[in-house]
């Protein structure tokens, strides 16, 4: 069977792909940022991961207003970016793992998920600067599966059902005939607000409790509501949500975070990072 590695979650801001294109890695403002990364290099190279499966929420590239589904997984043999507008220049195009991809969604729709599935769809900055983030080189070691998460236009799903998701998620790729090493990537967050009153709002005392929950108590952040995570988190720290279901995925047996790293601000924004490893029975 196939075996959950663990997961990664971290956020994705656009900036941090003009960062990248300007090789600041040293710069003062951008080095805790980029030096946070080097224990997870460390820790890939040890796991090797052969897939990752990755929770993001795309931001208007694949889906736009008029078309937004809920929960939808990626099916496409080959996924490429396109020009968002925030001045990031393109990466190589990533290869999907189709036989994954078939397997989560038969498994998520046997377990009443009801998904939309896309055999073309174009990744954002929410997947492509994680990616960039873990593997430097961009040149990429791993097939991808995409999972992606409305958290652009209301109603959003509860904290609850993405949790549930990531379970789900979780359950099907232990049950997965394969000997390949999936990796759980979620990308998003921490809290902030572009817009609005509050533009600029970051609440570091919940993204503090949000992380340590994610160790020691995973369901605590599925007491919120849609309305109550923006108050807390900002309007676009529902983010987070995509670490709930990277979470979701190692199960319920308690799990290791072996690195983690908080730091304020990333252009509007908290950026968080946590590597988790399951624990024994997961
Ligand atoms: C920023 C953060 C995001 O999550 C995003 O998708 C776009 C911009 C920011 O902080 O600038
Ligand atoms: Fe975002």
């Amino acid at each position: 069977m196939a075996h959950l590695i663990g997961s990664i979650t971290t956020s994705h801001v656009p900036a941090i792909g003009r960062a990248i294109a300007r090789e600041l890695h040293q710069d003062p403002y951008w080095k805790p940022f980029f030096d946070s990364y080097l224990p997870v290099h460390r820790w890939l190279e040890q796991q090797r991961p052969d897939v990752v499966v990755l929770f993001y929420n795309d931001h208007g590239l694949n889906f736009f207003l008029d078309k937004m589904p809920t929960f939808a997984v990626g099916a496409a043999a080959r996924y490429e970016t396109a020009d968002e507008g925030w001045g990031i220049p393109p990466v190589p195009a990533f290869t999907g793992d189709t036989a994954l991809s078939w397997h989560l969604i038969e498994q998520l729709t046997a377990a009443d998920f009801d998904l939309t599935t896309c055999q073309e769809m174009k990744v954002d900055h929410a997947f492509t600067l994680p990616m960039a983030l873990l593997w430097p080189s961009q040149v990429w070691p791993v097939k991808v599966v995409p999972v992606c998460i409305n958290t652009v236009q209301f109603p959003l799903p509860s904290a609850r059902r993405c949790h549930a998701l990531g379970q789900a998620v979780g359950r099907a790729i232990r049950a997965w005939d394969s000997d390949e090493r999936v990796l759980v990537l979620g990308t998003g967050g921490l809290s902030h607000q572009l817009d609005g009153e509050r533009a600029g709002f970051i609440n570091k005392d919940f993204d503090l409790a949000f992380m340590e929950s994610l160790e020691h108590d995973p369901t605590w952040a599925t007491q919120f509501d849609s309305h109550q995570l923006v108050e807390r988190a900002g309007t676009q720290g529902v983010e987070l949500l995509m670490w709930l279901a990277a979470r979701g995925a190692l199960g319920d047996a308690p799990v290791r975070c072996v690195h983690r790293n908080y730091h304020i601000p990333i252009s509007n924004t908290a950026a968080g990072l946590m590597v988790m490893e399951p624990g024994a029975g997961a």
